[in-house]
């Protein structure tokens, strides 16, 4: 059953059961990492080696634990290359939160993110929720893209912001999770909206993820 804001209230998944779903979407250009990213939060390892580009959609389910609800995660990992933007324009509509990637270490996929922001605008609902992330920090020598420069595209744009390594698992968990979070906090938000008073402090994901987030060690 859906909830007004389009939140999936209740279900099974494989026998566990889950108190509501949400559906998450990782995109940004080709070879940024959004495969793995997935992959380090679903299995917890690294896909390393040869580059296996996606091809059209998929989706990864995880249940995970937020104060005591069970969220069914669905996670959508879209083609990062031009000739697939057509296929998941379509799915963008009903995803509750997006994950927009760049690469640190290749300049044009954070050139590109304006681009990126400016097909959310277009495609996605009002209210996803959006979280910029400067993917392979662990590439210390190779990095070419400063925290500050992504730390002031996410401002600009009011998106929260980190910075992850699918290699080390850098805050792969919290990108999730804050996405998570906040899904639960807009449900009981739901369930209590007639009690609720204007004015009392709401979640904010950037300032959770600004106090949860581990800092890469180089920003050269
Ligand atoms: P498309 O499917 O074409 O859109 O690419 P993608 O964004 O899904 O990229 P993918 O996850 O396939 O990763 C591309 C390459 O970057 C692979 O060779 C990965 O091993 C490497 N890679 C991904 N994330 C990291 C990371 O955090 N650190 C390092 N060092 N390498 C990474």
């Amino acid at each position: 059953m859906s909830t007004a804001n389009g939140i999936i209230r209740g279900g099974s998944l494989n026998s566990e059961f889950y108190d509501f779903a949400c559906k998450v979407m990782l995109i940004g250009d080709s070879g940024v990492g959004k495969t793995c990213l997935l992959v380090r939060f679903k299995d917890g390892a690294f896909l390393s080696g040869s580059f296996i580009s996606t091809v059209g959609i998929d989706f990864r389910n995880k249940v995970v634990n937020v104060d005591g609800s069970k969220v069914k995660l669905q996670i959508w990992d879209t083609a990062g290359q031009e000739r697939f933007r057509s296929v998941t324009h379509a799915y963008y509509r009903d995803a509750h939160a997006l994950l927009l990637l760049y690469d640190v270490t290749n300049r044009q996929s954070f050139d590109n993110i304006r681009a990126w922001l400016s097909e959310i605008n277009e495609y996605a609902n009002q209210d996803v929720v959006i979280m910029l992330l400067g993917n392979k920090a662990d590439m210390s020598s190779d990095r070419v893209v400063r925290r500050e420069e992504g730390e002031k595209l996410a401002k600009d744009h009011g998106v929260a912001f980190m910075e992850t390594s699918a290699k080390t698992g850098m805050n792969v968990e919290l990108a999730f999770m804050a996405v998570a979070k906040y899904q639960v906090i807009i449900e009981r938000d739901l369930r209590m909206r007639k009690t609720r008073r204007q004015g009392d402090p709401k979640f904010s994901v950037s300032d959770y993820v600004d106090s949860q987030k581990q800092k890469s060690s180089c920003c050269s």
